[in-house]
């Protein structure tokens, strides 16, 4: 039986990431407080793109991350390209007394003062990957997306869960294709199904073998224990939520702060001198929110939400995470990446009992990140329009490259 929806959908969303999403978003947003949607094989959902309504939203009680709370005959696999955002068993498809359950295993490894702990090593991996970047010739065109974004947070979340080098780059190839909302077929997202789950198997089998102290380790000690143990599959879907939540999107964080310090020498020779990095950073997700829309939340109740909308019981509901941060009447000229902007406002890690708790992680990833890179590159400039690189989904705002010259050609350094 396929996801109800009561009314036609009134516009189609693009696949594409960059200016297309926030152009939709734009006349999403004039549209209504929410609008129905087309999205990939035939699915319709309620685009949420205001502001207040979207927080209105989070914090409602009718509206659920659950999908088998709101759609009883929904049988998983239904929607191929949705699955690995509502069947697997995590505390994402959860609400209450279950996700509180599921939180509470992986929040300990991600409190600020353990994630602190980790900044010397995350430094050194970013020197290394600064030195690589150093040997291009002066005025070559570089790849910073996939020789520095790519790999600072890929290489931190890998060695957080401790996944052994040899099992990296398969790992690392099914989670570059979970985000993409464009034209995987059915056949090939079911393929991607497969291979997510074969590749935390293999995972789960040598760290069981050879456990040590990574998060890996304590999910699987979890899953071992006599008193309410994890079960396998939510052993499985942690580990993939811990992976994807923490590698693309945090990608995307730095892809798009380096872009927009290309262009403000000051505040690029600021940071190079040692000013905080934070409010650069807070600036950068409000512009160009690494989340833009993410699947899926549930009406468990009618929901009137004025303007004649009204959500019915059952239907698929899409927040549009990154509309908070670009709308006017919260930040004042949104689209403008200003860094000088005091107090930027975004619900780039959501809000309430979901809301990311990797995001001293992320934010501690991108102040290194950018940091260092501006000391080592301050004259870096992109190559072309950053909109031309702009990834094939409408979930993250991902870059397909970021290629830039890295010094000008006249500098010999
Ligand atoms: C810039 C980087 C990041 C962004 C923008 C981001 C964004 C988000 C958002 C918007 C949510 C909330 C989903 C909701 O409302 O239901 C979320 C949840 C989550 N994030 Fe992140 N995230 C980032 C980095 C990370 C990192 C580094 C990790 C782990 C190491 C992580 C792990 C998680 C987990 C486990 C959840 C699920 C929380 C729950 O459902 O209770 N995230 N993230």
């Amino acid at each position: 039986m396929p996801i109800p929806f009561h009314i036609a959908a009134a516009t189609t969303m693009p696949s594409r990431a960059g200016q297309c999403m926030y152009a939709k978003t734009e006349e999403l947003r004039e549209l209504g407080p929410a609008v129905p949607v087309k999205l990939p094989e035939g699915l319709t959902a309620w685009s949420v793109v205001r502001g207040e309504t979207v927080s209105y939203l989070l914090a409602h009680p009718d509206v659920s991350r659950d999908v088998t709370r709101a759609v009883p005959t929904y049988e998983p696999g239904e929607v191929a390209w949705l699955a690995p955002w509502i069947d697997l068993q995590n505390m994402t498809t959860k609400d209450g007394a279950e996700h509180a359950r599921l939180r509470r295993v992986v929040v300990p490894s991600l409190t600020n003062r353990r994630i602190q702990r980790l900044r010397p090593a995350i430094e050194d991996s970013v020197h290394g990957l600064i030195d690589n970047l150093s040997r291009h010739p002066a005025g070559a065109s570089v790849d910073v997306h996939a020789e520095y974004s790519y790999q600072v947070p890929t290489l931190v979340i890998c060695d957080l869960l401790g996944i052994p080098a040899e099992l990296r780059p398969e790992v690392l190839r099914v989670f570059r294709l979970v985000a993409r909302t464009d034209d995987l077929t059915e056949a090939e997202a079911t393929q991607l199904n497969i291979d997510l789950l074969a590749a935390m198997g293999t995972l789960i089998a040598e760290k069981r073998s050879r456990p040590t102290d990574d998060l890996t380790s304590i999910l699987i000690a979890e899953s071992e224990k006599e008193d309410d143990p994890l079960t396998e599959d939510e052993l499985i879907a942690t580990l993939l939520l811990m992976i994807g939540g923490g590698s693309q999107t945090t990608i995307n964080l730095i892809d798009h702060a380096l872009a927009d310090l290309t262009r403000c020498p000051h505040a690029r020779q600021a940071l190079a001198a040692g000013t905080d990095p934070r409010p650069i950073i807070e600036e950068s997700l409000r512009k160009d929110c690494p989340v833009m829309n993410l699947p899926m939340r549930w009406a468990l109740a009618d929901i009137d939400l004025g303007e004649d909308v009204i959500i019915r019981a059952g239907e698929p509901i899409l927040l549009n995470y990154g509309g908070h941060g670009r709308d006017e009447t919260i930040n004042p000229h949104a689209e403008q990446f200003d860094p000088d902007r005091t107090e930027p406002q975004h619900l780039a890690f959501g809000l309430g009992v979901h809301r990311c708790p990797g995001s001293n992680l992320a934010i501690l990833e991108a102040e290194v990140a950018v940091t260092l890179f501006c000391q080592a590159f301050p004259h870096a400039q992109v190559i072309g329009d950053i909109n031309d690189y702009a990834g094939p989904t409408f979930i993250g705002n991902d870059l397909l490259e970021l290629p830039m010259q890295l010094r000008p050609t006249h500098d010999h350094a």
